[in-house]
């Protein structure tokens, strides 16, 4: 066939030059397989000028022209498309901004600053159409993060959104990384539990549905609940790898419209055994943000930008700020004089043995230079049963610590754990948890050691480092009270 393609050719001249544009484009259909089908990201990066390239994905822009028509591709592989030119005769009704396309063609270098090549397409392919005066983003706007937050279903579509995601990925990869390269042993602690670790009462109840099931009927022998949280888990665990780590969903049934709580979300958390001091635990807490953000701002150069620049400008110099700065440390005692001697009128009490809330946190991150806070030793009646005694007077207090961060308020919470038999023992017995906790206390029983944990709020993690003032627009499918789920 390819020998009868060459045949055909005329010896005029004027025809050479026509059959030569067909001979070519036939030809490349005819060797239409070797088309390597790429990412954007890797055309727009890492592909050579000359490629046959296939991408796939969908219409960012369309703009027309008398001749050409260019439109440009995005198939989330980044923050950038790819810019595909087109002869005005391949123009097809149902190329418009939203649809599913895929193209093959030549990697060309572009005439234009802003991309390195462009693709000069040979076959445009409408994989899906998507008619433009329905779908709810329109070409060219700019659609706030309240306005997208409505259409879950649709908002990765949206620069701004795909930007999250990705960071979100490389966050996740990066906590990962940390604690592989720091010798922590990932567990999968579980989702279903007949624990309430943090003793609050905000649990999912657990039971079966289906004509097998009666109402009310457990399906385990106990009552279950969604985890609250893995540290009781990790606590186990600790007692045989030293250092053990979890990371994923955690479900709070509280019922807050807060711009800080979710109902699921996920948290990371590390338990470190042979550990009898917060210092230890402080100094894994900053060396993990440290490290993720350090990575994320790194690998995520256009994503992070999109935020510093366009959602919440300025931002960047705040987490400039948090990563030159070592984190000042202070006790939940300082933390309250400086409340008290503030002019700030504060809404909530701030006398010593009260909860700090948000309007504390955030001033006292404040008043500490716009960094990262650890507070420690908080009040021994405000701290869940495992909490380490520090059995000090007249002010009892725990070795609990938070990190409050700026624009959030309380990143993370941990505490070395109560260890000593005979006070945990007690201490289960006071709050009427003695039956419940029988395992727990055989930890303490056989071959127990000074340890402790903490747990990071990703989300909030997220919002931290982007400037992202509501919880819900950093996570895929947020789930809240009187939400509608999707
Ligand atoms: O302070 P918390 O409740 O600590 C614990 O659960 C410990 N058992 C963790 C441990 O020591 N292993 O929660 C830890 C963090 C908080 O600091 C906050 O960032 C986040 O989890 N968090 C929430 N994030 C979003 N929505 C909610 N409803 C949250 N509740 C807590």
């Amino acid at each position: 066939m390819f020998q009868a393609a060459v045949q055909t050719f005329s010896v005029s001249a004027a025809a050479a030059s026509v059959y030569r544009g067909v001979f070519l484009v036939g030809f490349r259909r005819y060797c239409k397989k070797t088309s390597t089908k790429l990412r954007v990201s890797e055309a727009l990066t890492g592909a050579e000028v000359g490629a046959d390239v296939k991408v796939q994905g969908w219409v960012r822009s369309v703009r027309s022209q008398k001749n050409n028509i260019f439109f440009h591709v995005n198939d989330g592989s980044s923050l950038k498309s790819l810019q595909v030119v087109a002869g005005a005769e391949m123009n097809d009704p149902l190329l418009t901004f939203g649809s599913a396309v895929e193209v093959t063609g030549i990697l060309k270098k572009s005439p234009h600053q802003k991309q390195p090549v462009e693709l000069e397409a040979e076959q445009i392919r409408v994989v899906g159409g998507c008619n433009p005066v329905d779908f709810p983003f329109k070409i060219k706007e700019r659609h706030s993060l309240e306005y997208i937050r409505q259409l879950p279903h649709l908002r990765c579509r949206t620069n701004a959104f795909s930007s999250l995601l990705r960071i979100r990925s490389e966050a996740t990869a990066a906590i990962h990384s940390y604690f592989k390269d720091h010798g922590f042993v990932q567990i999968h602690t579980p989702i279903i539990t007949s624990n309430d670790c943090e003793g609050a009462g905000e649990l999912f109840k657990v039971e079966p549905s289906g004509p097998d099931f009666g109402d009310d009927e457990e399906f385990f022998s106990v009552p279950a609940f969604l985890t609250v949280s893995g540290q009781l888990h990790l606590e186990v665990m600790s007692g045989a790898f030293s250092r053990v780590y979890t990371f994923g969903p955690t479900f709070r049934a509280e019922n807050s419209q807060s711009r800080r709580h979710l109902a699921e979300f996920f948290m990371v958390e590390a338990e470190i055994s042979f550990t009898e001091s917060l210092k230890d635990l402080t100094k894994v807490m900053e060396d993990m943000f440290r490290s993720a953000t350090e990575r994320v701002l790194a690998r995520c150069v256009e994503d992070v930008d999109l935020f510093h620049r366009h959602v919440t400008p300025g931002h960047r110099d705040t987490v400039e700020a948090m990563l030159n700065k070592s984190f000042p440390v202070i006790t939940y005692t300082e933390a309250i004089d400086i409340l008290n001697r503030s002019s700030e009128k504060f809404t909530f009490p701030t006398d010593w043995g009260c909860d700090l809330m948000t309007e504390h946190e955030k001033h006292l991150v404040k008043h500490c230079g716009n960094v990262p806070v650890f507070v420690t030793d908080y009040p021994y009646d405000l701290k869940p049963f495992y909490a380490r005694d520090n059995q000090d007077q007249p002010r009892h207090t725990t070795a609990a610590v938070d990190l409050l961060v700026p624009g959030i308020g309380e990143l993370c919470g941990g505490s070395l754990r109560e260890e000593r038999l005979d006070l945990l023992m007690a201490r289960l017995k006071q709050v009427g948890l003695e039956d419940n906790y029988s395992w727990y206390l055989d930890l303490r029983r056989f071959g127990a050691v000074p340890h402790g944990g903490f747990g990071l709020g990703f989300e909030r993690y997220l919002q931290c480092i982007l400037g992202v003032d509501n919880i819900k627009d950093v996570i895929p499918f947020p789930r809240f009270s009187h939400s509608c789920l999707l």
